[in-house]
């Protein structure tokens, strides 16, 4: 794999491109010693029903990312569309604020395989590692899902298009 360092232009271009693919804003979650760990993601994206299996990329630098592997478990909370979702997306994408801080926000409970979901998730999905690669700065995390969520009636996910978040019309 190339390490040169990105042209300038390709790299804005890329960014400006990127702004303009929207994604259903998810919540990553595990678990290591008693401890929770969450991070917004918009990189979820679904791989395969054999196995059943889902894709997600974790920053290596992300406080979640060496959690994550050692306990070889991760959920992931789909946000529905709102305006409390939309906060908690931010305390879980920003730097600045506490792993303990992120969870005094929403409705969390922990599910028997000790990881913790979301109540008011659209869905959440209980997943193993199945596989990782890494990529850069990110790393490709595969789980394998073990159990979802009870079906929600409608769909009314939480969408995060450039730079803002949005709800699906109709
Ligand atoms: C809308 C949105 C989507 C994001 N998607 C991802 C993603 O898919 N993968 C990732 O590693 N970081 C993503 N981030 C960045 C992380 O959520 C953010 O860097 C987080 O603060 C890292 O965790 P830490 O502060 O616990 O280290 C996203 C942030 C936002 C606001």
């Amino acid at each position: 794999m190339s390490t040169a360092p990105l042209p300038t232009h390709l790299g804005d271009a890329l960014r400006q491109v990127m702004r303009g693919v929207a994604a259903t804003v998810t919540l990553v979650t595990t678990e290591q010693d008693g401890v929770w760990y969450g991070m917004t993601a918009t990189s979820f994206t679904s791989l395969s029903l054999d196995p059943p299996s889902v894709l997600v990329a974790v920053n290596r630098d992300a406080s979640l990312h060496d959690p994550l592997l050692r306990r070889g478990a991760f959920a992931i909370n789909v946000l529905r569309e709102g305006a409390a979702e939309a906060a908690m997306s931010r305390l879980f994408g920003n730097r600045a604020v506490s792993t303990e801080e992120r969870f005094r926000h929403g409705r969390w409970r922990c599910h028997p395989s000790g990881l913790p979901i979301l109540e008011d998730a659209q869905a959440w999905l209980i997943c193993r590692l199945l596989e990782r690669l890494e990529v850069g700065t990110h790393t490709l995390v595969v789980g394998r899902v073990e159990d979802v969520s009870p079906l929600a009636a409608g769909v009314a996910p939480l969408v995060y298009v450039d730079g803002t978040y949005r709800r699906l019309a109709g």
